[in-house]
């Protein structure tokens, strides 16, 4: 064979085989392809919070509403910050969440410890899109048993974690062109009169101020800031001191006949913070099984 026909012939076999290689990673390609466009096109494929970095206050207990909406993002595909004054509660829940979540330790009424966890969550993901302000403590002293002291803790964790939280990661939102979910109660829009006393009513009632009108300064910025509203839900924030009598009269007052679970209220809370509420700003939205109308 001379040596030019010697030439042709390798190159050819050498072409054959590179195409008798690249065919079957080719066609896997293109099979991958039409099955990701059959499955955009159902809407199943994209988890509603890929991508996304979350943090939720008060997320640490197991039966609390921070855990079930934590649990409910990390679903969707979100990386969570489970933030608690509870450390090792933090840490433990974020673990239950399985993958790549984080539980950081912070008493939401001290801004400091804010600041140091809005810079922690940056540094681990890299951005923050959803802030929840979820954290919050109850307690049911009537005007005539209560303490300046205690009134002053309840508004300093409920009302003021909400504020420290915000001002804490408003830069990230804003750069993220994020969303602010916060947790307030119908006891604000109903004045009490359920389990929390007047403190917490007060406490709950700043939160949806603060709401409204961080939704209108944030909005030219691109970020929503809503508040969900919710009634009882059974979870450790009665500390065993909620009755049975107090929960039948409570139970009485709900059009529903039930009182919330928790995963309800996440999913009213996932809602606002997701782009099918892209049009909702300082919104209030009642979760509370018809009890309050108005
Ligand atoms: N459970 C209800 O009936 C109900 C009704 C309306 C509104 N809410 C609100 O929902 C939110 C969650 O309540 P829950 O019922 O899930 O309670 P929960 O007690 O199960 O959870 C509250 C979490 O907040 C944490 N926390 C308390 N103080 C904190 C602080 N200073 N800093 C950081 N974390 C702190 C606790 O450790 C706990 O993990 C609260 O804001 C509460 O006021 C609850």
């Amino acid at each position: 064979m001379s040596s030019e026909l010697y030439e042709r012939t390798a190159k050819a076999t050498i072409s054959t085989y590179t195409y008798a290689l690249y065919l079957p990673l080719i066609s896997t390609n293109l099979l991958l392809c039409a099955m990701w466009h059959v499955v955009d096109l159902q809407g199943v494929q994209a988890m509603q919070f890929s991508g996304r970095v979350v943090i939720v206050t008060g997320a640490a207990s197991a039966r609390g509403i921070g855990f079930a909406t934590a649990l409910a993002f990390a679903g969707e595909g979100a990386r969570v910050a489970i933030v608690d004054i509870d450390e090792q509660g933090a840490n433990r829940a974020a673990a239950r969440l399985g993958g790549d979540h984080l539980g950081v330790g912070c008493d939401v009424s001290n801004p400091v410890a804010c600041k140091d966890t809005v810079a922690r969550v940056v540094s681990t993901f890299g951005r923050i899109d959803i802030l929840v302000n979820n954290a919050g403590i109850v307690s049911s002293d009537r005007l005539h048993a209560l303490t300046h002291e205690h009134a002053r803790q309840t508004m300093d964790v409920n009302a003021g974690g909400t504020i420290a939280m915000t001002l804490a990661a408003r830069a990230s939102l804003i750069e993220a062109r994020g969303t602010i979910v916060n947790v307030a109660s119908v006891a604000a829009q109903r004045g009490g009169g359920i389990f929390g006393g007047a403190h917490y009513a007060a406490s709950k009632a700043a939160i949806l101020g603060f709401t409204k009108a961080c939704a209108r300064e944030l909005a030219p910025l691109g970020v929503r800031v809503n508040a969900v509203s919710p009634s009882m839900v059974d979870t450790d924030i009665f500390g065993g001191a909620l009755s049975e009598d107090q929960r039948a009269a409570v139970l009485a007052t709900i059009p529903l006949g039930r009182l919330a679970r928790a995963d309800e209220i996440a999913n009213a809370i996932l809602f606002l913070a997701s782009d099918r509420s892209s049009y909702i700003t300082g919104a209030t939205l009642d979760v509370n099984g018809g009890s309050h109308m108005h």
